[in-house]
């Protein structure tokens, strides 16, 4: 037997198991191989002080809906830490900020105002013409009868010199127009039957929010904001309108979707049809009022059927699951249009207060479905911060990346 051979075959016996031993350890002391984290390493856990705004700063602003309680108690630090954005939930809407002809409320959209400035935080304006919360003053003469529609668009003329006027340099983004488009399924009916369109005998009053508003504040942009904007049937009336004011010149800068989604909708394709639609214009998005419910539609019993609520079984882990994965879905979309998404904001701060939870938890029981049915009021859960303003597993899935 030859030595060299048999030490050779030693070597071979002993050394390759020692060499993949050391290989092995090598490998898994190399930060890169570690087991991957419920989130990437160098992020969040080891980052205590970046929120949000800091992991999408090379993306988008992150926003927040806030109203003034929030700015003065314990929101308020996490709103400084999460987001460079805010809107006002309320408190700049015609009827809140302009309840009769010579009354503005300007205090609490002052305090928003100047909380954000204070903070260096952008302003998106919240809104300058819209069916509900509306100023209904504007709609009546001194008699009671409508009024004429030449006097309705200088009462909106008026009201928006004064409103985006005041805040022209601070407030950098408007929602002149919100949800004009009709909801219904009838694909003939592109506008929504509101006391503007009706006494303006059509959509002339769409445009002239518009061009008043950018005569008011010419840096301001001006979007056009309405909810389920990935629905097949609104999605298309709602870009037959922005392609409308496109070829006519208004001065538009892009459409507000804003997203108050479901654990299943939008569906991936429909959020990127959406966006490759509204994009083919040359219109910016902004996701303006995000949320993601884990309430399901609740289909009406039938007429006289007894309701008898379902107990609600709160943010279960399947529930919790599948809101992981809408908003993940949601983000890594988000990230894959930056150069046309212009800002993504939260509607509302946490889970502790939404406004879903004041119908029903996002349930289209109560007064949302017609009235038929019980209401439940059921928490949605929608956020990235739980009751308790800590952040939900959720948000590792929107700053992982
Ligand atoms: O301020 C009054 C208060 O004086 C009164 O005592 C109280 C009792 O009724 O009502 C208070 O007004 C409420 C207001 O929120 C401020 O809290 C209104 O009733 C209530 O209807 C209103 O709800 C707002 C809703 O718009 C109105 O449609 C929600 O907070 C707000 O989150 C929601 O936001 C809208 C966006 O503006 C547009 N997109 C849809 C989104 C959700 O509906």
């Amino acid at each position: 037997m030859n030595f060299s051979a048999v030490n050779k075959k030693a070597n071979r016996v002993f050394l390759l198991p020692a060499i993949a031993i050391i290989v092995l350890s090598l490998v898994q002391c190399t930060p890169k191989h570690q087991v991957a984290s419920s989130f990437k390493a160098g992020t969040t856990a080891d980052d205590p002080n970046k929120g949000l705004k800091d992991y999408y700063k090379s993306y988008f602003p992150i926003g927040v809906a806030v109203n003034t309680a929030a700015l003065h108690g314990p929101d308020s630090a996490l709103i400084v830490k999460e987001f460079n954005s805010v809107t006002a939930e309320n408190d700049m809407k015609m009827g809140p900020i302009h309840p009769s002809e010579n009354v503005y409320n300007w205090k609490n959209a002052d305090d928003i105002v100047d909380f954000a400035t204070s903070h260096h935080i952008k302003i998106r304006g919240h809104n300058l013409c819209w069916h509900n919360q509306e100023a209904a003053w504007m709609f009546k003469g001194a008699d009671g009868e409508p009024v004429t529609k030449e006097l309705l668009l200088k009462r909106l003329k008026d009201h928006i010199f004064a409103v985006a006027g005041r805040y022209k340099g601070k407030i950098y983004a408007w929602d002149v127009v919100n949800e004009a488009v009709d909801d219904s399924n009838d694909t003939t009916q592109i506008y929504r039957k509101s006391n503007w369109y009706n006494i303006c005998n059509g959509p002339d009053f769409i445009e002239a929010a518009f061009r008043y508003a950018h005569e008011a504040d010419p840096q301001a942009k001006l979007y056009y904001n309405d909810y389920n904007s990935e629905h097949p049937v609104k999605r298309e009336k709602i870009y037959k309108l922005l392609k409308k004011l496109v070829e006519d010149h208004v001065p538009i800068d892009g459409v507000g979707m804003q997203a108050h989604w479901k654990l299943n909708e939008p569906s991936p394709g429909e959020l990127r049809k959406a966006l490759d639609e509204v994009t083919s214009l040359g219109l910016k998005v902004q996701f303006t009022e995000l949320d993601i419910t884990i309430r399901l539609p609740q289909l009406n019993p039938a007429p006289g059927a007894t309701t008898t609520p379902v107990p609600d079984p709160g943010y279960t882990p399947e529930l919790e699951a599948k809101q992981i994965a809408q908003y993940k879905m949601a983000f890594d979309i988000f990230r894959q249009y930056k150069k046309f998404i212009t800002n993504v904001t939260f509607w509302n701060v946490s889970d502790r207060y939404s406004w879903l939870d004041q119908r029903g938890g996002g349930l289209m029981g109560g007064a949302a479905a017609g009235g038929n049915t019980t209401r439940m009021v059921k928490k949605a859960y929608p956020l990235l911060f739980d009751e308790n303003r800590q952040r939900k597993k959720a948000y590792w899935s929107v700053v992982g990346f």
